[in-house]
């Protein structure tokens, strides 16, 4: 192929979800299918524990921030981190029965009827300030946990929505040192994940940013992305159930062999783009054995790696047996003091709206020299029904 070609596409590429497709550029992240997520060229693993706002920082800005100019980013988030008193009430009326996310997606529409400035860079600040609140009114709401408290300019970015939401009997501390770790690793994903391809689609019609974050929300709700995180903790719950917490190696493998041959799902491996463990779950590996390796569902979590694996890879079909970022996410939500799993996806969407929106800011008002992309409009062959 000449150097400009960069895919051709044959027809048994066609609904193939556009898998490898070149489609345009992101300038925030990219997701190396050996090597895992880079945020702009750092490895993920490398700023895992960093206060969040400074991994926010070099996505907005696309370089690392020296400390004086973090602190002043900190203050400008903090000085927007409210939303008003209308959204938050509003919020109090939403209806319980949907899925949490139902409710954050409505959440994200009803912030953006009131503080929507049809300026993408503004909303864009404004909504990476606010989503803490916001996601904490939310939860609270949806679990009945009452009022939440206004977010304090003293407290930093996830902390505030450590101390926002109303956990029973959890230790604040302990939280907010699993929100950081959870919130970097989930901000950006590359170009191409569901929720910020839809993010970035629905924008490219001038929806506003409010409108396209929500059906964002929306994508990241289905059971083959977000939601995945939810469904991977109900997993290794019902494996631990089964197995019990001082189960042997042998006894987990066991339990995969059987599920595989009664057709039940083997939850948290693969993935599209990568072929190796994804780094994101690498780091979320070594934090809860550092922290909570006596935990039961830790300890299980830690044997579904190895044998969950090896068993997959047995299999040529399977092209990536390795875990995915959602492997042991909720498990260690879970050990932290936050064992909602309806919730997890949630706190997923607080962390991505972050990537999202700084993505649809490039499309809208930096693409193609400022001009921006065209409306999304791909090519469907007329096919007669069979
Ligand atoms: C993500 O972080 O968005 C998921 O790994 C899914 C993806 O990258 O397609």
């Amino acid at each position: 192929m000449t150097e400009d070609v960069l895919f051709q596409i044959t027809k048994d590429q066609l609904e193939t979800g556009l898998r490898g497709v070149p489609v345009g550029y992101c300038t925030t992240s990219y997701v190396d299918p050996q090597k895992g997520l880079f945020y702009i060229q750092k490895k993920v693993a490398e700023l895992a524990y960093l206060d969040p706002i400074q991994v926010i920082y070099l996505l907005y800005f696309g370089k690392e921030g020296s400390p004086s100019q973090v602190q002043e980013f900190s203050r400008v988030l903090a000085q927007r981190a409210a939303c008003k008193r209308e959204v938050i009430a509003a919020i109090g009326q939403l209806p319980r029965q949907g899925h949490p996310m139902k409710l954050l997606s409505a959440a994200v529409l009803i912030l953006g009827m009131f503080e929507c400035t049809q300026d993408y860079k503004e909303d864009c600040l404004n909504l990476i300030a606010k989503i803490p609140h916001l996601v904490a009114a939310v939860i609270n709401h949806h679990a009945g946990w009452g009022q939440t408290p206004d977010p304090l300019p003293e407290l930093g970015y996830m902390e505030n929505f450590a101390h926002m939401l109303k956990v029973p009997g959890a230790d604040r501390v302990e939280l907010a040192r699993a929100f950081n770790l959870f919130s970097i690793l989930h901000l950006d994903h590359g170009g191409g994940n569901l929720s910020t391809f839809v993010g970035k689609a629905v924008a490219s019609g001038l929806e506003d940013l409010f409108g396209s974050m929500s059906a964002a929300l929306c994508a990241l709700a289905g059971p083959r992305h977000g939601k995945a995180s939810q469904d991977c903790l109900e997993f290794v719950q019902e494996v631990l159930q089964e197995v019990g917490e001082n189960a042997t190696a042998s006894d987990v493998e066991a339990l995969i062999r059987k599920r595989l041959s009664n057709n039940q799902l083997v939850f948290g491996f693969g993935h599209a783009v990568l072929r190796v463990e994804d780094p994101r779950a690498t780091v979320q590996y070594d934090y809860v054995k550092k922290y909570y390796a006596d935990y039961p569902l830790v300890k299980i979590a830690l044997l579904l790696r190895t044998e969950g694996s090896k068993v997959l890879a047995e299999n040529p079909k399977i092209t990536d047996p390795h875990p995915n970022v959602d492997a042991v996410s909720g498990t260690l939500l879970t050990a932290a003091g936050f064992g909602y799993s309806e919730y997890f996806t949630v706190l997923f969407g607080l962390s991505r709206t972050v990537g999202i929106s700084i993505q649809i800011v490039y499309e809208r008002c930096q693409a193609r020299g400022g001009k921006g992309t065209p409306i999304i409009r791909p090519k469907y062959l007329f096919k007669e029904r069979s």
